[in-house]
């Protein structure tokens, strides 16, 4: 470095942009480092959740928006189906007999076979089970054929 007053020396400027070229390189792996250090978790809410006690399911079909699904009812007979369309996700509405997609017009069974539009998939079936405490739960990360249904004869 020059002392002051003095203009900086050719040699003297290169050695300072050298220098922070070098401190600026090393910043790029230390970062990475750092980054490394830090945990890449994602807080997502359970799939496992509760849908409330039998009794409350009424009768027939209810869409339950916070869970999209659709809870089927018949008597003591339980079955959820998923309300998300297997073509982009967009939340499908009852129709008729069956279900619609409004974003593309897939068009779906009552059974969740797809019967038209786009969508590749039938709409998956979703297991239901009973906690300890009586409520239902569904399990949004499984899926099981539409024959499969859960009984339940006390508190129904
Ligand atoms: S998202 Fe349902 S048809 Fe495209």
């Amino acid at each position: 470095m020059s002392d002051a007053g003095t203009p900086p020396t050719r040699r003297s400027v290169l050695a300072v942009a050298a220098g922070s070229c070098a401190c600026l390189g090393a910043l790029g792996p230390l970062g990475a480092f750092g980054a490394g250090l830090v945990p890449r978790v994602r807080y997502e809410p359970p799939l496992r959740r509760k849908v409330g006690r039998p009794s409350e399911v009424a009768e027939g079909l209810t869409f339950r928006a916070d869970l999209g699904v659709f809870l089927v009812r018949k008597e003591t007979s339980f079955r959820a189906l998923s309300a998300v369309c297997t073509h982009l996700g967009c939340t499908v509405s009852q129709e008729g007999e069956g279900f619609h997609c409004p974003c593309h017009g897939s068009a779906f069974a009552a059974d969740g076979r797809n019967v038209a539009g786009p969508a590749p998939r039938p709409l998956p079936w979703r297991p239901l089970s009973l906690a300890a405490d009586g409520a239902l739960i569904v399990d949004l990360g499984a899926e099981v054929g539409p024959e499969a249904v859960l009984t339940v004869t006390e508190g129904a």
